[in-house]
């Protein structure tokens, strides 16, 4: 199986690995961006909500890799998602003229006006891709009875803990990909620590983050670890070049408790259509 890259329903090619920028200082953003892209990353993840899109776009910039090689994914706010300019203004944030992937970050305030945008960008050539993230469920449900244009992502969290059986039924059946976050269980100890995976990690010479991130892509998820450290950034992309063994893979899935880290409620979803993010000027 080739798993450098995902051919998405519309014929698009993803990187399989990127690097995420969630809870990244502009600074430490641009940094993480510019030696990724240097090292070969070709994967960037960014959001309106993390308030480092200007950031993302100086470190490709600063890279020296060109504006095509790199699959750019973003994310609208709810607050935006009535506004007609939110994918101009993103485009504006980032230094580009198109993104290859644009998201609905969550399921809150005038959502479908916001998918509404998505595809308009999609006709426009504003974005090769669209996904949806945080859609699971009833969200799911009522976006398919609506949408002109099937998501080509989703992008939600996904990890051995939570492998995301039920969503993964939808999804194949649709054709949509998943993107996985919080990877690593947000950098969890317990996780990276887990006897099943430290055993594998020994036997193959890789570190346990090798091995978690590894499993992602051998599930066929796209992912993209978050990270302010060189090393790790380094570790996170050298995992397209040893497999596991079925074996392993069902050692890993052994580790699944149906249980998420973040359990957004219903209150909150209110308070994120609320919420505007602050940006870097210009
Ligand atoms: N759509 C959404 O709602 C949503 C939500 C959350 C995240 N995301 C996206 O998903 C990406 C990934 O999620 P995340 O960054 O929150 O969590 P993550 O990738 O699971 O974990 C990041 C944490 O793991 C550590 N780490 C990274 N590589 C490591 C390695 N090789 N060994 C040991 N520790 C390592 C990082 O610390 P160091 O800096 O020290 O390496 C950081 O603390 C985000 O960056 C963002 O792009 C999307």
């Amino acid at each position: 199986m080739d798993t450098t890259t995902l051919t998405l329903n519309n014929g698009v090619e993803c990187p399989a690995v990127g690097i995420g920028t969630f809870m990244l200082s502009p600074a430490d953003a641009e940094n993480s961006v510019r030696e990724a892209l240097k090292m070969g990353y070709r994967l960037v993840d960014t959001a309106a909500a993390y308030q480092n899109e200007r950031a993302c776009g100086r470190g490709l910039r600063a890279s020296g890799v060109p504006r095509r090689d790199v699959f750019l994914s973003t994310k609208l706010w709810p607050s935006d998602y009535a506004n007609p300019c939110a994918v101009d203004e993103t485009l504006e944030r980032l230094g580009t003229d198109y993104v290859d992937l644009l998201f609905l970050h969550q399921p809150a305030g005038d959502w479908l006006a916001g998918y509404r945008q998505l595809e308009k960008a999609l006709r426009d050539g504003k974005a090769r891709s669209i996904g949806i993230s945080n859609f699971e469920g009833r969200y799911m449900e009522e976006l398919e009875r609506q949408w002109e244009v099937v998501p080509q992502f989703v992008q939600v969290e996904a990890h051995p803990y939570f492998p995301q059986h039920e969503l993964r039924r939808t999804l194949d059946r649709l054709g949509i990909r998943l993107m996985s976050w919080y990877p690593l269980g947000h950098g969890d100890r317990a996780l990276l620590a887990e006897p099943v995976v430290a055993d594998i990690a020994r036997r193959l010479g890789r570190t346990p983050a090798q091995v978690i991130l590894r499993w992602h892509v051998q599930t066929g998820f796209a992912v993209i670890p978050g990270s302010r450290n060189v090393d790790h950034i380094r570790d996170n992309l050298a995992v397209l070049d040893f497999s596991l063994t079925d074996a392993d893979m069902a050692a890993i899935a052994t580790l699944d408790k149906g249980v998420r880290y973040y359990n957004r409620t219903d209150a909150q979803l209110v308070q994120f259509a609320a919420w505007q993010p602050t940006y870097e000027k210009a």
